[in-house]
């Protein structure tokens, strides 16, 4: 695996497996990898010639309160992982490389960069799709894998790569769990154990609305208030949203006709964490 630290070397080592290869994968992380990353890889693997995966903690989708400095490192360990799945390029720049300073281009997507997590994070998808644009320019993949896992952000990079004409495919891999259902994240290592045991809440209320669902309900607010009652019984987890929508343009759906996100973030302690399913009738 050829770990590149700078853009240059990056773009050149792209630029040869693309040439030798044809089709380059790209899977954009922030590190801490774990199965769900690596099922990304995999998937990459089998779609294309060659596989880049970048490791870079993004600080511009990071709020001034939230958890830049203290988000898991574990780069030697990331690499002998990446190693295993025969990973070709590894992108690991320091933040200076992609950010030098002085920056006032950023790549935003209107409205719905304010839904969902953006609503509670402000900013935070604004950093996503600037860091994401950088990575396609830098690295020029024709296919970029995303978990299903971060079912909003995958929406936004939807939008922007249809708006702005991005040469690339946008893949979305389902989402990988724990044998208990927490859907795996690297912030589930902020957990202690009565909060990972609580963690589960988030899991259970989707099940709760999709078995709801089964039965037969159909309007949106009954399968929420269903989801929430669940939420009433774990207090120590503080309910960020618990939504309906449409998946691409994650506007609130009323009754369920056609496939729909169903998507809850909650505190757990002070971890955020998310997890989605997607319903169809
Ligand atoms: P990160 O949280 O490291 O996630 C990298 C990719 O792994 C994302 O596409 C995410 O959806 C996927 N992923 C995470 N957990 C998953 C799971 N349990 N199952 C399946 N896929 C999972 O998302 C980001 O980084 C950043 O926002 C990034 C896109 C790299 C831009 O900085």
């Amino acid at each position: 695996m050829k770990i590149c630290a700078t853009i240059p070397e990056a773009r050149a080592a792209c630029r040869d497996a693309r040439a030798n290869r044809k089709r380059l994968g790209l899977v954009p992380t922030m590190g801490a990898l774990h199965e769900g990353h690596l099922s990304l890889v995999r998937a990459a693997k089998a779609q294309c010639d060659a596989v880049a995966v970048s490791i870079f903690v993004n600080p511009t989708q990071f709020g001034p309160t939230e958890d830049l400095s203290k988000y898991p490192r574990q780069f030697d360990h990331d690499c002998r992982l990446l190693e295993k799945e025969g990973v070709e390029i590894l992108f690991a720049p320091p933040v200076e490389e992609i950010y030098p300073g002085g920056e006032v281009t950023w790549v935003l997507v209107e409205g719905l960069s304010e839904k969902l997590d953006g609503r509670s994070r402000p900013g935070h998808f604004r950093g996503v799709t600037t860091i994401v644009s950088k990575l396609f320019h830098i690295l020029e993949p024709e296919a970029a894998f995303f978990g299903q896992k971060d079912a909003a952000q995958l929406a936004v990079i939807r939008r922007m790569v249809q708006d702005l004409n991005f040469p690339v495919e946008i893949v979305a891999c389902p989402i990988v769990r724990e044998p208990d259902g927490l859907a795996m994240s690297s912030r589930n290592a902020y957990l202690n154990r009565e909060e990972r045991g609580r963690a589960l809440v988030l899991q259970r209320s989707l099940q709760h609305a999709q078995q709801e669902f089964q039965t037969g309900e159909r309007i949106a607010v009954k399968l929420i208030y269903a989801a929430k009652e669940v939420f009433a019984r774990e207090p120590k987890v503080a309910l960020d949203y618990f939504e309906i929508v449409d998946p691409d343009t994650l506007d609130s759906v009323e009754r369920i006709s056609q496939k729909t996100l169903v998507a809850v973030a909650a505190y757990v302690g002070s971890t955020r964490l998310i997890d989605n399913i997607v319903l169809n009738p």
